[in-house]
C-alpha cells in the first residue's frame, strides 16, 4: 500500500501554489495525492495549464465553491466564513469516505490541510484513523503573533481585541523584531480577522504535525520560543529543485492564471542583473492614482523592467496607464497579465523585485538571491516586509505618503539606492547569501531536511 495523502488548500493562489509544491516534494518520495480545489479554482487550472503538464500522481479533485465578492471588510469575512461552510469537515468528510470507497488498494493514510482550513479536522482525522498534518503556508512569525495573543495583552502591547497600545515600534514578543503598529497582520480585517486568527492558532496547537514554508536559520528565535509549545516543522524553502537548477521539466505547477512565457525570451535580450521586476501578487489592488504614480517612476529610472499587470489590478477597472507611457518605455519594458515568476526570478537578467511581500513572492525571492523594494498591502505582508528590510537586510521599504500613495520619487529613490549606492551592495550581497542558505537547508542535513524526513517517516507509518 502506497502512503496517499489528502491535500487541501484554501482557496487562493498564494496558498494553492505551496500546498503544490509540497504536493511535487511528497510525490518524489513516493507518496500517491489527492489535491482538493474548489471548483471555480479547478476549472481555473484546467483552462490555463495544459492537461498533460500536471503531475501523474497528483489528484486533482474539487468540490462546489466560488469566492463570493469580497472588495469590503465584511464581505471578506463572509468569504471565509464560507470557505468553512462549503469546504469545511462535514465536506471533507464526505470526500474522505468517496476516496476510500473507490481506492480499495490505495485507501487515505493521512490528511495535511492548510492552517486556515483546519478548522475541526482534528475530530474528522481521529474518526477516520489517518493523522492529520497542518501547513502554514506563512512564516513561523506569523503563527507565533496569533499564538501568544494572550502574553501580548498581558504584557499590555494589545487590547484583548488585539488593538495596539502604542503607536510606535514595539516589540510585541521577545523572540520578534520590534514592530511598527500596523504590522500586526489582523489590523486590515477588523476584530474579524483577530478572532479568526485567534482561533487558527488555538485550533492547531494540538496537532502534532505543523509544517512552515520557511526555514530556520530565517527564524530561529521565533522557532525556538515556538517549540517549547507546540510541533513547529519548518520545511522550507519548497521551491521543486526543477525549479532550482534550470533543468528541464515537462510538469508545471499549476497556476489560476495562464503564465505569459514570452517574457522569459524578452528577459533572454536584457543585459546581466539590469531588469527591475515588479509583482503584487494574485491580491495587491492599485488605485488610477498609484497605477500612475508607479508608472511614471518607472518612466524615470530609464532601466529595463518587467511588470505585472493584472487585469484585476485596479478596482472595477482595467489598469489605466498615463498618457503616451507605453509610447515612452516600449524599448525597454515588458507588460504581463501574469508571468511565470519562478522562471523570472531566476533569471540572471533580473536586478531586484518590487514586491508586496506575499509571503510566498519573498520565499520565492530569498531562494533565487533578488533583492527587494518592499511594497505591503496587508494580512502578513507588513510583517514579511519588517524582516527582509530590518532582520534579513535583503531589500528596502517603499513608504507612502500621507495619503496611502507610494510617490515617483520615492520609487526612483528605492531603485537607485538598491542598485547604485554602497548601502544597495551590501543588501545585493546578503541575498546572495541567503541564498546559497536556502539552498542548503534542503539539502542532505540540512534543517528543512531533517524536519521534513522526520515527517516523511512519521506519515509513511500504516495508520493504527
Ligand atoms: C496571499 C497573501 O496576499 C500573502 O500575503 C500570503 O503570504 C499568501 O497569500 P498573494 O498575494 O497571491 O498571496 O502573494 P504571494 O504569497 O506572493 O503568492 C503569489 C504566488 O503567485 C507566488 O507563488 C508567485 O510565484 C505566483 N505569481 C505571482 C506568478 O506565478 N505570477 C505572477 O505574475 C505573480
Amino acid at each position: 500500500m502506497v502512503p496517499h495523502a489528502l491535500l487541501i488548500p484554501f482557496p487562493a493562489q498564494g496558498h494553492i501554489n505551496p500546498m503544490m509544491q509540497l504536493a511535487w516534494k511528497l510525490v518524489s518520495h513516493g507518496f500517491l495525492l489527492t489535491f482538493l480545489n474548489s471548483d471555480s479554482n479547478h476549472n481555473s487550472i484546467l483552462k490555463a495549464n495544459a492537461p498533460n503538464s500536471l503531475h501523474d500522481n497528483i489528484r486533482m479533485i474539487s468540490v462546489p465553491f466560488e469566492f463570493p465578492v469580497m472588495d469590503t471588510l465584511e464581505g471578506v469575512g463572509n468569504g471565509m466564513d464560507a470557505v468553512e461552510k462549503c469546504m469545511g469537515p462535514s465536506v471533507i468528510d464526505r470526500v474522505i469516505q468517496e476516496i476510500n470507497a473507490r481506492e480499495e488498494e490505495n485507501k487515505l493514510t493521512c490528511i495535511i490541510a492548510d492552517a486556515w482550513m483546519s478548522f475541526g479536522l482534528h475530530p474528522l482525522a481521529t474518526l477516520h484513523k489517518v493523522p492529520l498534518a497542518v501547513f502554514h503556508t506563512a512564516p513561523v512569525s506569523i503563527f507565533a503573533i496569533h499564538y501568544f495573543i494572550t502574553n501580548m495583552v498581558s504584557l499590555g502591547v494589545v487590547s484583548s481585541d488585539g488593538i495596539p497600545k502604542q503607536d510606535q515600534k514595539t516589540k510585541y514578543l521577545p523572540s520578534m523584531p520590534p514592530l511598527r503598529s500596523g504590522d500586526l497582520p489582523w489590523l486590515w480585517g477588523g476584530e474579524y480577522f483577530f478572532r479568526k486568527g485567534t482561533r487558527m492558532a488555538q485550533e492547531i496547537k494540538h496537532i502534532k504535525w505543523i509544517l512552515f514554508n520557511s526555514f530556520l536559520e530565517i527564524e530561529a528565535p521565533v522557532v525556538e520560543t515556538l517549540s517549547k509549545e507546540v510541533g513547529v516543522y519548518p520545511i522550507g524553502p519548497l521551491i521543486p529543485p526543477e525549479f532550482l537548477h534550470s533543468t528541464a521539466s515537462t510538469k508545471v505547477l499549476p497556476s489560476l492564471r495562464k503564465h505569459e512565457t514570452e517574457c522569459l525570451q524578452w528577459l533572454d535580450k536584457q543585459c546581466t542583473h539590469s531588469v527591475i521586476y515588479i509583482s503584487f501578487g494574485s491580491t495587491g489592488i492599485m488605485s488610477e492614482k498609484q497605477v500612475e504614480e508607479l508608472a511614471l517612476g518607472l518612466d524615470a529610472t530609464q532601466r529595463p523592467f518587467l511588470w505585472v499587470v493584472r487585469s484585476d489590478l485596479m478596482k472595477g477597472s482595467e489598469a489605466i496607464l498615463p498618457a503616451g507611457f507605453l509610447e515612452r518605455v516600449r524599448d525597454r519594458g515588458c507588460i504581463v497579465s501574469w508571468a511565470p515568476q519562478l522562471e523570472v526570478l531566476s533569471h540572471p537578467s533580473l536586478a531586484c523585485f518590487v514586491t508586496h511581500c506575499g509571503w510566498n513572492s519573498v520565499q520565492e525571492s530569498i531562494t533565487m538571491g533578488v533583492p527587494m523594494l518592499c511594497w505591503p498591502y496587508f494580512a502578513d505582508q507588513f510583517i514579511n516586509r519588517t524582516y527582509v528590510v530590518d532582520v534579513w537586510k535583503l531589500g528596502l521599504p517603499l513608504d507612502a505618503n500621507s495619503q496611502g500613495i507610494r510617490e515617483k520619487e520615492e520609487f526612483l529613490k528605492g531603485v537607485e539606492i538598491l542598485l547604485e549606492s554602497e548601502q544597495g551592495l551590501e543588501i545585493r550581497e546578503e541575498a546572495r547569501k541567503l541564498k546559497g542558505i536556502a539552498r542548503d537547508t534542503i539539502k542532505d542535513g540540512g534543517s528543512s531536511w531533517n524536519n521534513f524526513n522526520l515527517f516523511l517517516t512519521a506519515m509513511k507509518r500504516q495508520p493504527n
